[in-house]
């Protein structure tokens, strides 16, 4: 199998603020007293993570909220530098994301404006956009609110044009972040279909997902996140297995 996405000991640090509710008075204070002095922590969001994607993976990226799922997907989108590791993805393969909500998104432009942006952010002219521009637009099921600047979209609809630009940009990767969190039913229906015919035609995803269903649904193989790091890289059912143990364990603890 091909190799599209290699993470060699990725690691990833934050600096976490504290003092941030007094933000300009500590400032201000911190300049005459030490004890005002914003204090800032380190926080491994990831700590040495390897992980390798093969050509038609459908990879399950599972754990608990802040586990470092996110953190992973926006390292390999190149979105986070990795502070330190490195993570490669081969040169022609190209990666679509749907990675948080509004990201790659400009509230301030209409749903038509933000298709043209992130098509050409995407590589695409803007030939190729108008091409794929009205599919997009039935996909996401906008309607006329598709002139209307995305601040004033439902969450759910700022999410349906995001997968259906995803969707049609054609890309070989798909990066997939918590996509049926706030999708209605039939829309979720429908990103399933889409996600299944792209599994079928051979292309690769990777999905972080709480939900058991569409995981043991759409991938071959589950990676489970702990506290920053991979715990866990294998079969699903084993997998989501060692997950639900993983959460139940430390939901008593
Ligand atoms: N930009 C940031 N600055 C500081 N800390 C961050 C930042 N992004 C993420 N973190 C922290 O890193 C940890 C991992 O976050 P991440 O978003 O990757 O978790 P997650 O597994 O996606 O969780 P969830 O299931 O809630 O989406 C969390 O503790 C989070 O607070
Ligand atoms: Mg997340």
């Amino acid at each position: 199998m091909e190799t599209l996405i290699v993470a060699e000991r990725v690691s990833k640090r934050f600096l976490i603020h504290h003092n941030q509710a007094h933000a300009l008075k500590s400032r201000v204070m911190g300049l005459v007293h030490q004890r005002y002095r914003q204090r800032t922590e380190d926080f491994w969001a990831l700590r040495d993570v390897n992980l390798t994607v093969g050509r038609g993976e459908a990879v399950g990226l599972v754990g608990r909220n802040g586990s470092g799922k996110s953190t992973l997907l926006k390292l390999i989108a190149g979105i986070y530098r990795p502070t330190s590791g490195r993570v490669l993805v081969r040169r022609d393969a190209t990666i679509g994301t749907m990675i948080e909500l509004g990201v790659g998104f400009n509230m301030e432009l209409t749903g038509r404006e933000n298709v043209f942006l992130n098509a050409s952010v995407y590589g695409l002219s803007r030939f190729e956009v108008e091409r794929i521009y009205d599919a997009v637009v039935e996909y996401s099921e906008i309607g006329h609110f598709i002139d209307e600047p995305v601040k004033n979209y439902s969450s759910g609809m700022v999410m349906r044009l995001a997968f259906a630009i995803a969707a049609h940009l054609d890309p070989e990767v798909l990066l997939l972040d918590e996509i049926f969190a706030v999708g209605d039913q039939a829309f979720q229906d429908k990103c399933r279909r889409t996600m299944k015919r792209f599994v079928e035609q051979g292309r690769t995803i990777l999905f972080v997902s709480h939900s058991e269903k569409s995981v043991r649904e759409m991938c071959s193989r589950v990676c489970v996140m702990s506290g920053g790091q991979k715990v866990f890289d294998g079969g699903t059912d084993e997998g989501l297995d060692l997950y639900d143990r993983l959460a139940r364990h430390e939901a008593t603890t």
